[in-house]
């Protein structure tokens, strides 16, 4: 099967952990990127079941406002009952290098404040160590050359992602040869170089579920 057609796999089994509104009003979180356009997508077809989504990207707002669907700001939101994005990489311990796309601060955020947590990947996605995708690194720009040295203190080869401004208005270091043995020490030593905004490893708070697709089927890893 083609990789769109696996991305849409996984972004219709996420459908399932929409609940209908149990509560007063539900809000759910919205990813960034490819696999995450393809969740926007369904969702359309079950704007019954939610009130109001927050998105994690200027680009998501705009495609679920085309969708009509609403789209909330998180702080006006008391529970986001999940959030559901996809990833650049998936370890064994459901810990994930996000930020391909740059909205990793914005995910962050907004998978922080979700109940749940659930990754929308094809296989191909999945490894057994992290990092062989290049770590991004949001960065204040006056802070650029400062954290670019501590990350290659940290044994890092940065590069600096040419053209790309955040939605916060920041840029993106894109990090090479990082070693990812210990994700959770790594993600708070990066976060600790002053200047950094945050940094794409989710291992600290990891997906609580991955729905992988692959040619056979669609499994949950949970
Ligand atoms: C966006 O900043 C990213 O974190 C994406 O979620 C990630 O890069 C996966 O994107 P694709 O679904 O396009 O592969």
């Amino acid at each position: 099967m083609a990789q769109d057609a696996l991305k849409r796999s996984a972004a219709k089994a996420a459908l399932d952990y929409i609940e209908p509104r149990l509560t007063p009003t539900t809000i759910i979180g919205v990813g960034t990127g490819s696999t995450a356009n393809c969740f926007i997508d369904a969702l359309a077809n079950i704007k019954h079941k939610f009130d109001a989504a927050v998105a994690s990207s200027e680009n998501s707002a705009a495609r679920l406002k085309a969708h009509g669907i609403p789209v909330s700001d998180l702080n006006a939101v008391a529970n986001l009952a999940v959030y559901i994005d996809g990833a650049d990489e998936v370890n064994p311990d459901k810990q994930l290098i996000k930020g391909g796309g740059g909205a990793l601060t914005r995910e962050k955020i907004v998978a922080a404040s979700a109940d749940q947590f659930v990754c929308i990947v094809d296989a191909s996605k999945l490894v057994e160590t992290l990092g062989r995708f290049p770590l991004p690194v949001e960065v204040i720009p006056m802070a650029r050359g400062l954290v670019a040295r501590g990350l290659v203190g940290l044994g890092g080869a940065p590069e600096l992602r040419s053209g790309f401004i955040t939605d916060n208005g920041n840029l993106i270091l894109d990090v090479y040869e990082l070693n990812m043995d210990d994700p959770k020490n790594l993600e708070s030593r990066i976060n600790n170089l002053v200047g950094v905004v945050c940094n794409g490893l989710f291992a600290e708070n990891a997906a609580d579920v991955v729905i992988v697709a692959d040619d056979d089927d669609v499994r949950i890893l949970d």
